[in-house]
């Protein structure tokens, strides 16, 4: 077990399951509802209580009813929220789900209105004990400081980097961290059809790193800083129920094997295999 911070969002995930993706203009029942916790932090840093560590979310929660949602879950999957910041006005940032059966594909419409965490906060954070720290690409002029202050204080600390949003000046941030990873959409949306030809471009740039990057069903590829490319295929369930969060869950299994030391080609697979055992199942379980 290791001390792990994630920093990042937490979200409320309302989840309309549909047997199959409506039509623009159509109107359809939905079949079930799921009001829950999301957030691409959050869901890590659930995943990784989960896989048995000693987790603590840092972000920022609106003063408001939904964030109780929020913070009951944490409590129930023992994510410590010391960390905390409650930002007076706005509201949780809130992503409405259209989940669809027939495909399991996940549809998000996302409405933000809360102050991000600052620099200024992470630096109360007490890092001493960290050995990995997470932190979601988002916010990028104030992650910047967060990298720099976390390396400072916490040299020995393992820093890794979601690169899942394609967002301007985030590759910036790639020569502050040791892992870095990423998601189909980051590579897509930066012209690259194929995991590895990310993977090959950001090594040759930055050789020091380890990377990794989830494709869904075809798999998962990582790189390590010798520059060797590792393939898994994905490990899908008897039926997949819901991908939602799939790619955080992914992120999780990295960390949880590479910080208990594991080589990088077992971690991918291990990473590969929580990531579909949680598509098996709604929400952030099954992962054992
Ligand atoms: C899944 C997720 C959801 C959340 C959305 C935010 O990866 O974290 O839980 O609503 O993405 O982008």
């Amino acid at each position: 077990m290791a001390h792990v911070l994630v920093v990042g969002n937490a979200t409320l995930d309302i989840v309309n399951l549909v047997e199959t993706y409506p039509r623009e203009d159509d109107e359809v029942r939905a079949s079930a509802q799921f009001r829950r916790r999301g957030g691409n932090a959050a869901n890590t840093a659930v995943a990784l209580a989960q896989l048995g560590h000693e987790v603590a979310f840092v972000g920022t929660l609106a003063d408001e009813p939904d964030a109780r949602t929020i913070l009951e879950d944490f409590a129930a999957q023992g994510v410590d929220t010391t960390h905390v910041c409650t930002v007076a006005g706005g509201k949780v940032p809130t992503s409405y789900v259209t989940l669809s059966r027939a495909t399991g594909s996940r549809t998000i419409v996302h409405y933000r209105d809360l102050g991000e965490y600052r620099a200024a906060d992470f630096a109360r954070v007490d890092v001493q004990a960290a050995a990995w720290v997470h932190f979601e690409g988002r916010n990028l002029d104030e992650l910047a400081k967060m990298l720099r202050d976390c390396r400072t204080r916490r040299p020995r600390a393992v820093l890794s980097l979601e690169a899942e949003k394609p967002r301007p000046g985030l590759e910036a941030l790639f020569g502050l961290v040791d892992v870095v990873l990423f998601s189909r959409g980051y590579a897509l949306h930066h012209g690259h059809a194929r995991a590895e030809d990310l993977l090959r471009a950001v090594h040759a740039q930055h050789p020091q790193l380890t990377l990794a990057c989830g494709w869904g069903a075809d798999g998962a590829y990582a790189a390590a800083p010798a520059g060797e490319l590792l393939f898994t295929p994905a490990f899908a369930p008897p039926q997949v129920v819901d991908t939602l969060g799939a790619g955080d869950v992914f992120n999780a299994g990295m960390i949880d094997a590479l910080v208990r030391g594991t080589p990088l080609a077992e971690a991918l697979v291990h990473a590969a295999q929580v990531a579909g055992r949680k598509c098996g199942h709604h929400g952030i379980a099954g992962l054992r």
